[in-house]
Parts: structure tokens; sequence; C-alpha cells
């Protein structure tokens, strides 16, 4: 073979193989042609190579020349090719495997606990007809929790197995409690503040009851205060239904049984019909006058209603949930629910 010929079975290849890389589309496809031009048992190349030997001796240098230029040139197409097609695959250039209509992997949002969200809802209802947040300490000491509102002082209320207390008897000064009920808002907010007055307080109570479905050492409570001229049961009534209805909706049926608590009187329990009974939520009524007396308030003046109610029974209702441990067992397959 001329040398003329060889050269010329050169050039036409490189020309083939420099179309073929360009054209590709794909890494694959990439790949076939680097094997057809540039395999190293049957690629084109090689085959065009073999024919070297039958080139006249003379002419073998520049032969072999034109081979080595063209086999460059014909390697630096198929790297351009391929980086060419890695660059467009991702824009860091490195994975071409990399597939960006591959669905994500999905973030897990958090969210506020059903009793937080119960909290800021009741808040939000209360708010709208008037009543204020109010806040009080959850180590309270007796004067709050017992003797402002008129519970004596040999009342069973008070009994160590009833309550936290915090400080052995012989050790304290001053006795202090985890409070067992919100109403020890009720004296605080009176203690600083004239009538007329209207404020909720949400937050927790603590007492020793074994833990069942329906009883948790710690819940939180809701208390409800207003106190004006001429505050009436009807009132406490009212702002209960509208409240209830608010948020358990319109169906909900509420009922009062006559109880009693050293800090109003007449007092009542307050009971939301639930699961085909009557279940209680809380305790109201209107404010004992030796109460609004310990304050330095004037009964013949002034007039006011209470309420307490438990904030986990009112999410439970709400929600359907049927153990009151599940609210605090902190299973997020369960919280996730709300
Ligand atoms: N503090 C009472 C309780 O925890 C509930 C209550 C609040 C009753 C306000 C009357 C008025 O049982």
């Amino acid at each position: 073979m001329s040398l003329q010929d060889f050269c010329h079975q050169l050039n036409q290849l490189a020309e083939e193989a420099s179309s073929a890389f360009s054209n590709a589309t794909e890494i694959e496809e990439l790949e076939a042609a680097r094997i057809e031009f540039l395999g190293a048992k049957n690629g084109r190349l090689k085959s065009v190579q073999k024919l070297m030997g039958t080139v006249p001796k003379e002419e073998k240098p520049k032969a072999g020349q034109t081979l080595n230029q063209v086999k460059t040139s014909i390697q630096d197409g198929f790297e351009e090719a391929k980086t060419r097609l890695v660059s467009d695959g991702s824009e860091s250039g490195v994975d071409p495997t990399f597939d960006a209509t591959l669905p994500g992997l999905g973030r897990r949002l958090g969210r506020l606990h059903p009793i937080s969200q119960t909290i800021n809802e009741l808040t939000d209802i209360m708010g709208r007809l008037g009543f204020s947040l109010a806040v009080g300490p959850e180590i309270e000491d007796e004067h709050h929790n017992f003797n402002s509102l008129n519970i004596p002082n040999d009342h069973p209320a008070r009994d160590t197995l009833e309550n936290f207390y915090l400080v052995p008897e012989s050790e304290r000064t001053k006795q202090l409690l985890l409070r067992s009920q919100t109403s020890t808002v009720q004296v605080r907010v009176m203690d600083a503040t004239p009538p007329p007055i209207r404020i909720i307080s949400l937050g927790r109570v603590y007492r020793p009851d074994t833990a069942d479905a329906t009883h948790y050492p710690m819940f939180h409570q809701m208390e409800g205060l207003m106190v004006d001229q001429a505050v009436t049961m009807a009132d406490l009534k009212s702002t209960l239904r509208m409240f209830a209805t608010s948020y358990l909706g319109d169906e909900v049926s509420i009922r009062f049984r006559p109880s009693f608590f050293p800090f109003t009187e007449p007092s009542v329990e307050v009971d939301f019909y639930w699961n085909g009974q009557w279940m209680e939520f809380g305790g109201a009524g209107m404010v004992d006058p030796n109460v609004l007396r310990s304050v330095g308030y004037d009964p013949e003046e002034v007039t006011g209603f209470a309420f307490g109610l438990g904030v986990e029974r009112l999410c439970m209702r709400r929600y359907g949930i049927l153990d009151i441990r599940d609210l605090f067992t902190n299973d997020v397959r369960f919280l996730r629910q709300f």
C-alpha cells in the first residue's frame, strides 16, 4: 500500500471518528464509538495500523508519524465529547448517572404538640370573647393555692396525698407546692388589678393521681375569670356555651351540675356530652364573696364568675383521643396525626 493510500485511510477514519464523537448524545453512545474507533483489540484504528506493514520501507517513518498524529486527534476528539456530555448531565459535571427527574427525599416537618395546638386555639377563641391571657407560676405557696381561695386549713384538698409539696414540713418556713389548680392565677390577677377583669390562664397543674386512661399526674387547665358590675350565672353559662360551640362545634351539649368549691358560690360541675355519655370537663361558679374580699374587692360593688376546664379532655374530645397517656408518651407516630 502506498503512503498516500495509507494516509488517505487514516484521514478518512479521523473524519468518521470525529463526527461519531460529536454526534453522540449519550455517554453510552460515546463509549460505543470509542470502542469502534480506538478499541485495543478490534478498533478500526488498530486495523488501519496493521496496514502499515504493507507500506514501502522508506516511507514507513512518514506513515508512523501520520498514524500518531491521527491517533492523538481521535483521542482528543473523544475527550472533548466526553467533557461535553458529562457537563450537560449535571451542573457540577461530576456524576453522569445523576437523574434530576427522580423524586427527591422528603424532609419530614415538625409540628406543635396537640396540647400546644389546643392551647393556641383556646387562647384565640377566648380572646375573641374579650378574655386576655394571664400567667402564674407553677411552683406556688399555700396562700395562693389555698388560703386566698377560701380553702380552710382542714380541707382535704390540702392533704399531702393530694398534692406535690416541695419541702418537708420540718424545714419549711413557707409551704411550697406544685400548683394543683390554675385558680391561683385568679388571686394573683385580682391582687394586681382593680376590676373589671376578664382573663383566662392556661397552664400545667399537678396532682398525685395515678395515670389511667383519664388521669395523669400533670395536666393543663384553662382558668377563666370575669369580674365586673352585675356579672351573673347567665353570663357564665353563655360564655361557656359560646366557647364550647366555637371549639367543639354547634352540636355540642353542655350541662351544669350543682357542686361545691370553696372559692365559688354557687358552684357547678361543667359536663359535655361525649361518646353517648356526659363527661365532666371542669368546675365553675360565681366567685365567692370571701375571695373578692381577700383581694380587696367589694362584693356589694362587683360580682364575678370563674371556671376551670381540663385542656387534655377538650383536646381528646376534639380529636377522638381515648387515652390521656397517649398525649405524653411522645410517640411521634401518634403525635404526627394531629
Ligand atoms: N379549680 C377547680 C378545680 O381544679 C376548678 C374551678 C375553677 C372551679 C374555677 C370553680 C371555679 O377543680
